[in-house]
């Protein structure tokens, strides 16, 4: 007899609940299934399929080259992997800010393609019309303010936003916004705590926060980066949990010496 245990799916309804009774909610990216399968059985609330993935997983220096399609293709890996935590997918850099139309479509792709369950979007105001358009679909939506990678070449640089006061009160404004249109959650990356404290206050929603404080009502990394894989990245609010690098390293270059002096594979290891 098989004893086959349900694994019950973390909903937008469960993650609202969390905030509601202060239980914090974990996050964390992957972009393909063996990666996924061992980040949701872990116990992870939230994968995010992020457009991360143009860097850490493609090389690339920045998020904007990557597609829909090949969002599409690691959102699908992740799903297939994922039993528990809810999948949540960026829409790349060119596939929603042009029209509202595009936005939905490019959103419908990635739900029906992937079977993902929402999206995740950078930007404020200036996206409401598309961010609607979404969720009259019946697609869930995360936002992003703060440091939105999307837009690194109208700021220049990956330094912490909103520090001044114009710019903290857009962000203020553009929460308020999001939560009023609809959105489930908002990630806030790299804005100082007590602005991210104050927004996560003033929101009935939960906020995820990355590099923004112990307030939020969650938390994010790249998985990349907290498993130390990435050996260059170092930023202050970054917590390694492992030196993966070292380990794989280490791993690797004994094989290597192993095939060289011909120890593997040994008669065990033969048919
Ligand atoms: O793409 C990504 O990994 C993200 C997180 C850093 C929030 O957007």
């Amino acid at each position: 007899m098989s004893v086959h245990k349900e694994v019950k799916r973390i909903t937008t309804h469960i993650l609202q609940e969390m905030k509601n009774r202060g239980e914090k909610i974990a996050m964390l990216t992957a972009y393909d299934f063996s990666m996924a399968a061992i980040v949701d059985e872990a116990g992870t609330d939230i994968i995010l399929v992020g457009d991360s993935a143009s860097n850490v997983m493609a090389g690339h220096e920045t998020t904007l080259p990557i597609t829909l399609d090949q969002m599409i293709y690691h959102a699908s890996s992740v799903v297939r992997a994922a039993k528990r935590a809810l999948v949540i997918v960026d829409l790349p850099f060119g596939s929603y800010q042009g029209n509202s139309k595009e936005a939905l479509n490019s959103a419908i792709r990635i739900m029906k393609e992937s079977g993902a369950h929402g999206v995740k979007m950078e930007g404020g105001v200036e996206i409401a019309e598309s961010v609607t358009r979404i969720l009259t679909a019946g697609i869930p939506v995360m936002g992003h303010l703060g440091l939105t990678p999307q837009s690194i070449y109208k700021f220049g640089t990956y330094t912490v936003r909103a520090k001044q006061e114009a710019e903290a009160q857009k962000l203020r404004e553009d929460a308020l916004k999001l939560q009023e249109l609809g959105c489930f959650s908002i990630v806030l990356e790299k804005i100082p705590a007590l602005l991210a404290k104050q927004v996560s206050e003033s929101l009935s929603i939960p906020t995820i926060g990355i590099g923004a404080g112990q307030h939020c009502d969650g938390q994010v990394l790249v998985i990349h980066d907290m498993l130390g894989i990435n050996k260059g990245f170092s930023p202050r609010f970054l917590r390694k949990y492992a030196d993966l690098h070292q380990v794989m390293n280490d791993a690797i270059q004994n094989y290597v010496t192993d095939v060289k002096a011909k120890t593997f594979p040994n008669e065990k290891e033969e048919y």
